[in-house]
């Protein structure tokens, strides 16, 4: 049995980056790297010859090497990437419809992932053992998959033994923001993993196995999950990684029926309710949707709650003249507004804040990775240790079983 010990509580470096790209004239055109690597962030190494290329010329680059290539590669982009990176993705998705196709794409040799580390991750798990997973910048994290790390999910997992035994039943369910260790973790324990597409689905699959539900590490969809299904909020606790037993008292743990970890997406939590009621004051028709990662009083200040892949449906899927305030990343919300230029579609928050970490990928990145391909080479690959891989094969496939 080991004991967490209280540490010092520490900032991901991701979280201390998060607002350096936040501006307030809305101009988030895509600059030479040499330009935007003035935002003071941590960006990978990358041959100087990339550094001056103008959008147009790393255009033609990719062209050129996509030309090259074939299918031999495909390019697989979440929503929340910059425009001059969506452009190039052969698929776009949330993160369950990503993790899908990366399982899906047979043919490619190379899978270029235009997101971040986990889903790269993830992609590698369900790809074929053939296949390579790119991350075009390696710098390209996740804020909040980095509040949560393998030794402080395991020291949890002995503490909580500790004090419910055999018999506790938690059931781990690890958000698909978080590292493939945290998955084996919930592999090997009977447990799975979810997005914010089948969140709910997750919980109810673990409540027909478990009495409690151990969910990691974003508090705010844990919270906002278990809420929609009726568990009440003091049903709930927040565990603390920094603090001794979680912060926690053996009491508070067996009574709990939802332990949420204490991590946050810095993006999401930008959403207020003050920001609500400004976009219902200013349109009195306004709908209001957003991501589950945001809190729970601005979740239920909303209308419609739901992943990425859920807002950009429902969005695309409205009436025209219809008016949509949208509570998630930026570069998403901008081109919904441009994709549907009968619609009023703007952010709830008045200042331009896209996910530093997904704004990592730049594309002169791709251009580097992908003509590394045509030279044969494989830059940046993404390779989860066999080990790994296969326990957190077992709670990935449980979330694609639940939702097929
Ligand atoms: P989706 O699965 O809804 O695309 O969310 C991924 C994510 O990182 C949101 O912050
Ligand atoms: Fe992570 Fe938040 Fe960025 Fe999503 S928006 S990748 S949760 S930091």
């Amino acid at each position: 049995m080991t004991m967490t010990i209280s540490r010092q509580t520490v900032i991901p470096i991701t979280e201390l980056e998060q607002s350096a790209f936040c501006r307030s004239d809305g101009n988030l055109r895509t600059q030479t790297l040499e330009e935007e690597f003035k935002a003071g962030v941590r960006w990978q190494k990358i041959p100087t010859r990339y550094l001056k290329l103008s959008p147009e010329e790393i255009d033609s680059g990719i062209a050129e090497a996509r030309k090259a290539l074939g299918n031999q590669v495909v390019l697989l982009g979440h929503h929340y990437q910059r425009e001059d990176v969506i452009k190039y993705a052969d698929f776009r998705g949330d993160s369950y419809l990503l993790s899908k196709q990366a399982a899906a794409v047979k043919e490619a040799r190379a899978i270029v992932f235009c997101g971040v580390h986990f889903m790269a991750e993830t992609a590698d798990i369900l790809s074929s053992d053939r296949q390579s997973v790119i991350l075009p910048n390696m710098a390209a994290g996740c804020s909040m998959a980095d509040m949560a790390n393998i030794e402080q999910v395991e020291d949890c997992w002995d503490d909580l033994g500790s004090v419910l035994g055999e018999t506790g039943q938690v059931i781990p369910i690890t958000y698909m923001n978080s590292t493939a260790a945290i998955k084996a973790l919930c592999g090997r324990n009977n447990g799975i993993v979810c997005t914010s597409s089948n969140a709910d689905r997750a919980f109810k699959w673990a409540y027909e196995r478990g009495e409690r539900v151990l969910f990691l590490p974003d508090q705010h969809l844990g919270r906002n999950t278990a809420l929609k299904m009726g568990i009440p909020e003091t049903d709930m606790v927040v565990w603390n990684p920094f603090k001794q037993m979680g912060g926690l008292t053996p009491e508070q743990i067996r009574r709990a029926r939802v332990i949420l970890w204490q991590g946050h997406c810095s993006v999401h939590t930008r959403f207020t309710t003050r920001q609500i009621e400004d976009a219902r004051k200013k349109y009195p028709d306004v709908k209001v949707i957003v991501h589950p990662e945001c809190t729970r009083e601005t979740v239920a200040a909303a209308d419609y709650v739901g992943s990425t892949e859920y807002i950009q449906k429902t969005v695309n899927a409205a009436p025209a003249g219809s008016v949509w305030g949208v509570g998630t990343e930026i570069n998403m919300v901008s081109r919904l507004a441009r994709e549907n230029p009968d619609k009023t579609v703007f952010c709830l928050d008045p200042v331009v804040c896209p996910c530093a970490t997904m704004y990592r990928i730049h594309p002169a990145y791709v251009l580097w990775v992908l003509e590394g391909l045509v030279a044969g080479l494989v830059i940046n690959r993404i390779e989860v240790p066999a080990g790994t891989k296969a326990d957190a094969r077992i709670a990935l496939d449980r979330m694609l079983e639940i939702s097929e």
